[in-house]
């Protein structure tokens, strides 16, 4: 999904000609559609005065930023040592087979993204996953189940 032109606006305007507010500006817009696409780019780029490139060089630098669609839902699974000899492959595989899906990839209806990550810092919690943000320490495929279950019933379309 790409924002419209007054959505763009709407994000962006009260940070019209400030270049310090950059980040912000691009986390605010990723919230909203969870994604940079171009246009978005482009139009942070005039509204704030930030040379595209550098715009882009933000974009690219910080991992939390995605200029590919991604789904409303975010599953992330560690594969870092600890969480890999505690079965963080099997959970991944786990996840794939319940969403349809390959890590790296987003589901056709857009609900979807799941992503590897190698270590989220929290080691002693191995094997770990992320969804939307939540960390389930000791992940299993049984939790993994309940917690997409409980995403799927959150009234989402
Ligand atoms: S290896 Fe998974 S949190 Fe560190």
């Amino acid at each position: 999904m790409c924002p419209s032109k007054s959505e763009l606006e709407a994000l962006t305007e009260k940070s019209t000609g400030q270049k310090r507010a950059l980040i912000q500006v691009l986390q605010d817009i990723q919230d909203r559609i969870h994604w940079l696409p171009a246009e978005a780019l482009e139009h942070v780029a005039r509204t704030l005065g930030v040379p595209l490139a550098q715009v882009y060089g933000v974009a690219t630098f910080y991992k939390f930023f995605s200029l590919e669609p991604r789904g409303r839902h975010v599953c992330t699974v560690c594969l870092g040592t600890a969480c890999h000899v505690r079965g963080g492959q099997a959970l991944l595989e786990h996840f794939e087979r319940k969403l349809g899906i390959a890590a790296g990839r987003t589901t056709p209806d857009g609900k979807f993204t799941l992503e590897r990550v190698n270590c989220l810092g929290a080691c002693a919690l191995a094997p770990l996953a992320v969804v939307d943000g939540r960390y389930y320490g000791r992940m299993s495929e049984a939790k993994a189940d309940s917690v997409l279950a409980g995403v799927r019933e959150d009234g989402d379309p």
